[in-house]
């Protein structure tokens, strides 16, 4: 059991909060909610007390005798400040005690990960960007905000992360708890996800069992690590944009390669996690396909292009000079060799720094949330992956591309 806060600005996104904190209790966490006194504004305590079965507080002074304010910093495994308004986050930048959070925040010695929210202007404001480096600099983890609606009519970047993000990092944070320096920023990273789809008729088409998770994972965590991602994505299962990330939607192949082609162009590095189709249907009906109009075995089929190999051909003919290229590969070992033999084959072939190796079947890799696998350098280095979230996963393959950019 991991002992978790979960702060609370005083935001319109706090209501966003109580998804968060159901989150961790069902997932068997041991949560203590602290608002600050206008988070209560926004949502009463108890429905925080409720979701969290635990009694809350905002000042420092209710309790004493179990001294709280120290207390309950020094116990925590993790805390989470969800939403982040301005004001909190220059408190605690400033290391202001005064009330029950922000002494709880300097008495805090395990991660600790802000989810700001608030109004692009205060989110852009010179203040505001000074607090948050001082707050990175302090060892805080502090999240890209999402880019979309605010509330009313205005759009831009400073929405809350979903709950289901926060959630996900926090989580990250659990299994490592250095997996989110700030080590990209200024870089430009181009991730694929997902599987393409190629039509065969208006109705059907094919595809592959690609969830789309791992990509959206590295696309995630580099993002959260400061890089600027572009997340060209094929066919997903529905998964929710990363935070802070541009995402470019696809459906076949060819798509896929135009997309990747334009945005890998002046890119620091690009990640192909796509499962890209090997073959497309030669004719794609305008009208759906009769039975009675076509034999088994008759589908005419040609190759699809081979996106990362052109890529490795654009750097070789000094197009995409210093961008740094990594491949995945899902094997499954056969007659020829076992899956390392194929994937040693497979970087030799494609010719890219990084191969990200999985071995697929038997409720591996697909669709689920974890993820092992081996992590093959073109300098010959072998790294284990070992088991874990795919966003685990993914930081580990970011600290090996960190010393690959120029
Ligand atoms: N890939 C690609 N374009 C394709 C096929 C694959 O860019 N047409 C990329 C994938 O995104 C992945 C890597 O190549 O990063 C390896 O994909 P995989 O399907 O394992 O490779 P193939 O060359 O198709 O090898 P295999 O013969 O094992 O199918």
């Amino acid at each position: 059991m991991t002992r978790v806060i979960v702060g609370v600005g005083g935001g319109i996104a706090a209501y966003k909060s109580c998804a968060l904190v159901r989150r961790f209790t069902e997932t068997g966490h041991e949560v203590r909610v602290i608002p600050t006194e206008s988070a209560l504004q926004f949502v009463g305590k108890a429905t925080f007390e409720a979701l969290s079965g635990n009694p809350v507080n905002t000042g420092v002074f209710a309790d004493v005798p179990e001294v709280p304010h120290v207390r309950l910093g020094q116990e925590a495994d993790l805390v989470v400040i969800a939403p982040a308004t301005a004001d909190l986050m220059a408190r605690a930048a400033s290391g202001r005690a005064d009330d029950l959070l922000t002494a709880t925040l300097l008495t805090a010695r395990c991660p600790v990960l802000f989810a700001p929210a608030m109004h692009t202007e205060m989110w852009e404001h010179p203040a505001t960007v000074a607090n948050v480096a001082t707050l990175r600099a302090h060892g805080a983890i502090v999240m890209e905000p999402a880019h979309g609606r605010l509330t009313g009519a205005d759009t831009g970047p400073g929405r809350l992360p979903e709950p289901e993000e926060i959630f996900g990092l926090a989580m990250l944070l659990q299994e490592r708890a250095d997996a989110i320096p700030r080590d990209l920023e200024g870089r430009r990273v181009v991730v694929s996800a997902g599987g393409t789809r190629e039509p065969l008729d208006p109705v059907r088409f094919l595809g592959n069992r690609s969830s789309g998770k791992q990509g959206y994972a590295l696309a995630r965590v580099a993002a959260q690590r400061g890089a600027h991602v572009t997340l060209i994505a094929g066919n997903t299962i529905g998964l929710e944009p990363p935070a802070g990330v541009e995402v470019v939607h696809v459906t076949t192949a060819e798509q896929l390669k135009v997309a990747v082609d334009k945005h890998a162009l002046g890119a620091d590095a690009v990640i192909m996690a796509a499962a890209v189709a090997d073959f497309r249907p030669v004719n794609v009906a305008a009208a759906k396909i009769k039975k009675g109009a076509v034999e088994p075995n008759s589908i005419e089929l040609s190759k699809t292009p081979d996106i990362l190999a052109g890529l490795v051909q654009s750097r070789r003919d000094g197009l995409l000079a210093g961008t740094a290229i990594v491949g995945f590969a899902a094997e499954t070992g056969d007659e020829h060799g076992d899956v390392l033999t194929h994937a040693r084959a497979k970087l030799a072939r494609k010719g890219c720094d990084l191969l990200v190796v999985n071995a697929v079947g038997e409720g591996k890799a697909f669709e689920v949330d974890h993820n092992d696998g081996w992590l093959l350098g073109a300098d010959g280095t072998e790294i284990a992956l070992d088991h874990g979230s795919k966003a685990l996963l993914a930081s580990r393959v970011l600290d090996a591309l960190g010393p690959l950019l120029r």
